[in-house]
């Protein structure tokens, strides 16, 4: 079946960010409301819930990840799953909490079957809703978490685990004035659970407290 985009369900652009208070958490709310209802990928079809969010939308880290998998499906949560737990303790390690401390979302919204990676086009149909994320949360500092959000965000095809750990400046649409970092992914912390230095937890360590530190910058 050919992987095609209705144009008239894709998701509204950006909002902007100077709102007050109150204009804020209605646009939180809207965007939980359309992400909810929408039809613009074929997977809506096999939902159980869209994975919207978790953490703080106030928060100055957003962690962006991949997509779904079933414990987040089932939840209409991301990243509480394994690979979740995971983050969360690494994140824990360096004096942060995941839901005070950080927005977590991810590429896109809706779980793919049998947790393939999605597709250019599933990305792109999702990405309105990533870009009002951003406007609305406005981090000083991203985490794109793993290869999909390194690609999916930035475009850059391949080379985290050469790229993970590099502050980047975004461009573009909703991204330019970010500060970037890529990480290497739990699920692959998870596969490689060697601590020693040198390995990628260890890196991934060090990556969390350079991103301590300069949150704590100011
Ligand atoms: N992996 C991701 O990239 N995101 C999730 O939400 C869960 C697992
Ligand atoms: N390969 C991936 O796809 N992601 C990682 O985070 C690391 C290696």
């Amino acid at each position: 079946m050919p992987d095609q985009l209705s144009s008239a369900s894709l998701p509204q652009p950006a909002e902007t960010i100077d709102a007050d208070p109150a204009t804020w958490k209605q646009a939180l709310v809207a965007l939980a409301t359309d992400c909810a209802a929408c039809q613009a990928c074929g997977l809506a079809q096999g939902r159980k819930h869209v994975v919207v969010s978790r953490g703080n939308p106030g928060a100055s880290l957003l962690l962006i990840g991949e997509a779904p998998g079933a414990q987040e499906d089932a939840q209409g949560r991301p990243f509480v799953g394994r690979a979740g737990q995971l983050l969360d303790r690494m994140l824990e390690s360096v004096g942060l909490d995941s839901e005070r401390d950080a927005y977590i979302c991810n590429v896109i919204k809706c779980r793919p079957p049998d947790n393939r990676r999605p597709t250019a086009t599933e990305i792109a149909a999702c990405r309105p809703f990533l870009l009002r994320q951003i406007a609305l949360v406005d981090p000083r500092l991203i985490l794109l978490v793993g290869a999909t959000a390194l690609e999916g965000v930035l475009g850059i095809k391949g080379g985290i685990t050469r790229l993970r750990g590099q502050w980047r400046a975004g461009e573009g649409e909703g991204l330019a004035g970010r500060v970037l970092m890529p990480i290497l992914h739990p699920s692959y912390l998870l596969r490689n659970p060697s601590r020693e230095q040198g390995s990628p937890k260890w890196h991934t360590w060090q990556d969390l407290k350079e991103v301590k530190r300069r949150l704590e910058e100011g």
